[in-house]
């Protein structure tokens, strides 16, 4: 395989590969050790045209990690700004010779566009509301890391799952392990024919959460919004968003994720956002560093 582009086109092998070597670049504290002559002369290039904190930065810090060069391109400093097309900007960065790209774009199908059209490997960091599969690998490794499995767990997933890339690809990648995934959404955030994707469809967290080994929260994706989803976010709150309170629905000890970045009071509770006795969030930063020193290895050929 040439590409990391959608978890959905990868074997279970695969799948595991990544999480194995994801695993070996951590110490006993989870901090990813470093490896500088495996990718020493490589050129890494960070193409991204939405904002992002995690991921950008971990991409950078796996590939030093790793020894490589990075280049990081944004689009309101990239000539992008200028109007120049995607494929144009494309064409432009291969003609320099990378080793690999590393995009982020609005578009759904942006990544697969891009892929087609450069000679060096292309890796997805977030595919318009497609799929945003380096999300969840880590989310899957921070599992395995705490629950010792995935097979046989219950997880949620929560919240704007409409237009989430995250809710989509840990779909398709908790389902391929082995896990039985709640989705829990108002009805203007669910989308239509869900359950054709093998979830259980809920409207009501105290149902949803019944039984859950795993409270996954999303974010909501404001920016995708284009009338009017929610009546308002105290509202929101009060039905979807995670409390002490609901999360009583979940089993004891049941864990709570967030891709980030969060909406505190709006999606989550703060003090419990912050409770290291239930939240995993920092912890899915952190094993971050290490999926993408993993991705990095396994496709910059
Ligand atoms: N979870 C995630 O993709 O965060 P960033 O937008 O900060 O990269």
């Amino acid at each position: 395989m040439k590409h990391l582009l959608y978890l959905k086109d990868l074997t279970q092998e695969t799948i595991n590969q990544i999480l194995d070597t994801a695993d070996n670049f951590l110490d006993h504290g989870n901090q990813p050790i470093g490896s500088e002559n495996l990718l020493k002369d490589k050129t890494i290039a960070n193409l991204f045209f939405e904002p992002s904190t995690r991921t950008r930065s971990s991409f950078q810090i796996a590939a030093r990690k790793l020894g490589a060069d990075v280049i990081n391109i944004d689009e309101e400093h990239s000539s992008r700004a200028k109007g120049e097309t995607l494929i144009d900007t494309a064409m432009t960065l291969n003609a320099m010779h990378p080793d690999l790209i590393v995009i982020r774009h609005q578009d759904s199908g942006a990544c697969n566009l891009l892929s087609q059209k450069v000679n060096c490997a292309v890796i997805n960091a977030g595919d318009g509301r497609r799929e945003h599969p380096t999300q969840a690998l880590l989310d899957s490794l921070t599992i395995l890391d705490r629950k010792k499995k995935i097979e046989g767990l219950r997880v949620a997933i929560c919240g704007d799952i409409l237009h989430s890339r995250v809710a989509r690809s840990n779909i398709y990648l908790l389902n391929m392990l082995g896990a039985e995934v709640n989705i829990i959404a108002p009805s203007t955030l669910m989308p239509k024919d869900v359950e054709k994707l093998g979830v259980n469809k809920f409207s009501d967290m105290k149902k949803g959460l019944k039984g859950c080994d795993i409270v996954m929260m999303l974010r909501l994706q404001n920016e995708r919004m284009n009338s009017s989803f929610l009546s308002s976010n105290r509202e929101y709150y009060e039905y979807y968003g995670l409390t002490y309170d609901k999360l009583s629905y979940a089993k004891k000890d049941a864990l709570i994720m967030h891709p980030g970045p969060m909406n505190r009071g709006i999606e989550i509770d703060t003090n419990l956002a912050d409770d290291i006795n239930k939240s995993v969030i920092k912890e899915q930063v952190e094993l971050g560093v290490a999926v993408r020193m993993a991705c990095l290895k396994l496709f910059c050929k």
